[in-house]
């Protein structure tokens, strides 16, 4: 048997004949740019997370620079974040001009330690911004209350985690802007580059608005030095079909994330969601010491599997200039070298399951 990682070809094939039909339409309307489709995007997307404004942008690294851009970051600023995370998170920050200061993480969660994070905070930072890595937000509650007493601004980079619920409510309620991707291996994904921004505040939403299109008020007219950031009429087509099914496959991740919780040895570090949260399971992610052996051993029985993400952003070359050094983040450096990401998506079927559980309990 090979497993499929993401299994979007079966999701396809469930799927398949809204969106052809949606495409269809579209190429049928040659309406590429900002079609009507993207303006019911908006709508569903807003409903669906409660939030006032979703505003969909070209990707989750673009929804990044857009939340960004919106709160006027300037050239020295401090925005706090995690260093265990994908790249655009502090490239983003970093292409901003601002400095991406990391905090460590927790070690159940892999999210960043609230608990750290005020002994990082310095005259110069404006923003916190956690990354609700593998699909689970942070400690929204402790971190809001950081935020308050010295009235810094909250983006959750929400790229892995759209859906997901902390105390009931989704994250976008938890802070000023939320953001996410729907790169096609995402939860919610499109069949392209694809992203949105979220958020309750109507000065933000109007000045993303804008910053997505160049900076523009009125055509040809830019009151901002904005991005070309727009989500195509084409991957918003795509979402419209599928969205409908999207809370349902959330269930589905979560069921999956559970058979794999239980039927996986108590002796493998299998991953901890706070009480209070609600993962989307973008990653089911394990511990294991010796993990190119494991990777091969799941690789030979048809498994595959990935790492999100075997070196911290701290210790990326591109941020040699930043000056940090290997033990800084012990926590976040650890993580990098033991986590490894199971197949994950919410067609999963039982025997797939048995097959690798079978393979990772025996390497116990
Ligand atoms: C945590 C995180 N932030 C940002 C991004 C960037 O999203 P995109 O690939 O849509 O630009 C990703 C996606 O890969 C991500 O996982």
């Amino acid at each position: 048997m090979q497993i499929d990682f993401a299994n979007l070809q079966h999701q396809y094939q469930l799927y398949k004949k809204d969106i052809d039909e949606n495409i269809q339409k579209v190429l049928n309307k040659s309406n590429y740019i900002m079609g009507e489709e993207v303006d019911q995007l908006e709508e569903l997307l807003s409903e669906f997370s409660g939030a006032k404004h979703a505003i969909t942008c070209s990707s989750g690294t673009d929804a990044l620079l857009l939340a960004m851009m919106a709160m006027d970051i300037q050239p020295g600023d401090e925005i706090i974040t995690t260093p265990f995370s994908f790249i655009a998170t502090a490239e983003t920050i970093a292409l901003m001009k601002a400095v991406p200061v990391f905090v460590d993480i927790d070690e159940q969660t892999f999210n960043i330690d609230a608990r750290k994070i005020e002994a990082a905070i310095t005259d110069k930072t404006k923003v916190i911004m956690p990354v609700s890595l593998y699909g689970q937000p942070s400690e929204m509650d402790e971190i809001n209350v950081i935020a308050k007493k010295h009235n810094l601004k909250v983006i959750i980079d929400g790229a892995q985690s759209f859906g997901a619920t902390y105390k009931q409510k989704m994250e976008v309620h938890h802070c000023d802007i939320y953001t996410t991707s729907f790169f096609p291996a995402k939860p919610l994904g499109c069949y392209g580059d694809g992203g949105a921004v979220f958020t309750n505040n109507d000065e933000y939403a109007e000045k993303i608005k804008m910053m997505r299109v160049h900076g523009q008020n009125k055509r040809y007219h830019h009151k901002y030095i904005g991005m070309g950031g727009r989500l195509d009429t084409l991957q918003a087509a795509v979402l419209l079909a599928k969205l409908p099914h999207y809370q349902e496959e959330i269930y589905s991740r979560q069921a999956v994330a559970e058979k794999y919780t239980q039927m996986l040895s108590s002796d493998l570090f299998t991953p901890n969601v706070k009480a209070g949260s609600d993962s989307v399971w973008a990653q089911y992610t394990i511990r294991v010491q010796n993990r190119d052996e494991v990777q091969k051993r799941l690789k030979e029985a048809g498994v595959p599997s990935a790492v999100h993400y075997p070196l911290p952003l701290h210790l990326q070359e591109c941020f040699e200039y930043l000056e940090y050094r290997a033990g800084d983040y012990p926590i976040a450096e650890q993580a990098s070298k033991d986590v490894m990401s199971l197949p994950m998506n919410p067609f999963m079927t039982d025997e797939e399951l048995l097959v690798v559980v079978k393979e990772l309990n025996a390497t116990i």
